[in-house]
C-alpha cells in the first residue's frame, strides 16, 4: 500500500517511471482508455479548486473509471463535525483511490493512516501539494529535456505557496539545480524546506531583475490572499511581481515559464503569446500525471492500512495545523539534526 502525501514518497526513479508513463499515454491514449475500468476515485475537496480537482477527474475517466466526492467542506459530514480519519474509513467502503484537498495542514496524512486505499494530497494548507509538482515536473522534462543543471528562478510567495515547497524537495534530489528565491520579506521560503532541500543551491532576493538573465525556468506564483491572518499585510503585499513583457528581454530565449494557476496578476495577459509561456501546457501535463500516478497507486494498493504514525506526544502550536482542530488527535514530534517538529504540519516546535 503506498500514499502520496509529500512528494519524497515517491524516490527520484518512481517520478522518472510516472514521466515515462504519462510520456506513454500522451503518445497512445486509447491504450489506457480502460486501464481503471471498474474502479472508482474519490475527490475529497475541503478547500476550492478548478484545475486539481478537475484535472483528478478527468484522468480517472480517461482511465475508463469513474468518480464520486465533493467539492467544498459545507457539502460533505465535516460541516457536522466528522473526523478526517472517519471520512477516509467511510471512504475506503466506497471508492478505490482518494485525492483529499484539506485547509488544514497534515489532513491528508491523517487520511493516509487511516484509509485503506491509497490517498493522494491534492493540496493541505501552505504545506505541500505533490501532484501539482509532477505537473511541473513533465512540463520541465519536456521543454527541457532534463531536471537536472537547472537555474530556477522561484518568484511571489514562497512562504504559503505549497506548490513551491513540494517542487523545490522534488528538483533539489536532482544534480546540480541552484534555486533563486524572489520574494518579499515577509514572504521568504519556511526554513523546514531548505533544510529538507539538504544539498541545494539557494540564492534569496527580492529583486526580480537581479538574476532574471540566467533562469532557465521562472515559476511565477500568487501571494496566497487566504492564507493571511493579516489583511493588510496581504494588500500591501498583493502586486510584488507582475511579469511583464519588458521584463523578459534580458531573460534566455529558451527560459520556460510556469505557474501553477490560478493567475491573478502576477503575469499580465500580454505574457501569454510569448514562446516561453508553458503554463497552460502545465495544466495538460498535470492530468498526464495524474494518470500515471493513480495507476502506479492502484497497481501497489493491497486493502491494508499504512502503520500508525510514530513520534513523541506533544502539542503544536501552528494554528494552520490538522491538530488544532481534531479533537482526538494528538500532536506528534518528531526530532531530525536536532529540530523538533510536527510529524503533520512540519512546523518547528
Ligand atoms: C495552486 C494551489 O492550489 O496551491 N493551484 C493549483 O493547484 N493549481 C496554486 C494557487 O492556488 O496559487
Amino acid at each position: 500500500m503506498k500514499s502520496v502525501i509529500d512528494i519524497l514518497d515517491l524516490s527520484v526513479s518512481e517520478l522518472d517511471g510516472l514521466i515515462n508513463t504519462a510520456l506513454d499515454i500522451a503518445a497512445h491514449p486509447d491504450r489506457y482508455a480502460e486501464k481503471c475500468k471498474g474502479k472508482k476515485l474519490a475527490t475529497l475537496f475541503f478547500e476550492p479548486s478548478t484545475r486539481t480537482r478537475l484535472s483528478f477527474e478527468a484522468a480517472m475517466l480517461e482511465l475508463g473509471g469513474s468518480v464520486i466526492g465533493f467539492s467544498e467542506a459545507n457539502s460533505s459530514s465535516a460541516s457536522k463535525g466528522e473526523s478526517v480519519s472517519d471520512t477516509a474509513k467511510v471512504v475506503s467502503n466506497y471508492a478505490d483511490i482518494i485525492a483529499m484537498r484539506h485547509f488544514k495542514e497534515g489532513a491528508p496524512l491523517v487520511a493516509a493512516h487511516s484509509a485503506t486505499i491509497p490517498v493522494i494530497n491534492a493540496g493541505d494548507g501552505g504545506h505541500h501539494h505533490p501532484t501539482q509538482t509532477l505537473a511541473d515536473l513533465l512540463t520541465i522534462y519536456r521543454e527541457k529535456g532534463r531536471l537536472g543543471n537547472l537555474k530556477i528562478g522561484l518568484v511571489g510567495d514562497l512562504k504559503y505557496g505549497r506548490t513551491v515547497h513540494s517542487l523545490i524537495a522534488a528538483l533539489s534530489r536532482y544534480e546540480g539545480n541552484e534555486f533563486y528565491l524572489v520574494s518579499p520579506e515577509e514572504l521568504k521560503l519556511p526554513e523546514y524546506v531548505k533544510k529538507d532541500a539538504h544539498n541545494a543551491h539557494f540564492v534569496e532576493t527580492s529583486q526580480l531583475m537581479s538574476h532574471i538573465n540566467s533562469f532557465d525556468v521562472l515559476y511565477m506564483t500568487r501571494i496566497q490572499r487566504e492564507r493571511f491572518a493579516d489583511k493588510a499585510q496581504y494588500e500591501r503585499l498583493k502586486n510584488s511581481y507582475i511579469l511583464t513583457p519588458d521584463k523578459l528581454i534580458s531573460a534566455k530565449k529558451d527560459m520556460c515559464i510556469l505557474h501553477p494557476l490560478p493567475r491573478v496578476n502576477e503575469i499580465s495577459v500580454k505574457v501569454d503569446d510569448d514562446p516561453r509561456a508553458c503554463y497552460f501546457k502545465q495544466t495538460l501535463n498535470g492530468k498526464l500525471m495524474r494518470m500515471a500516478l493513480i495507476l502506479h497507486l492502484l497497481s501497489l494498493s493491497d486493502g491494508k492500512r499504512l502503520p500508525p504514525l510514530s513520534g513523541e506526544v506533544g502539542v503544536c502550536t501552528n494554528p494552520a495545523c490538522i491538530t488544532s482542530t481534531e479533537q482526538e488527535l494528538p500532536a506528534l514530534i518528531s526530532e531530525t539534526d536536532g529540530v523538533r517538529r510536527c510529524v503533520y504540519c512540519d512546523k518547528e516546535v
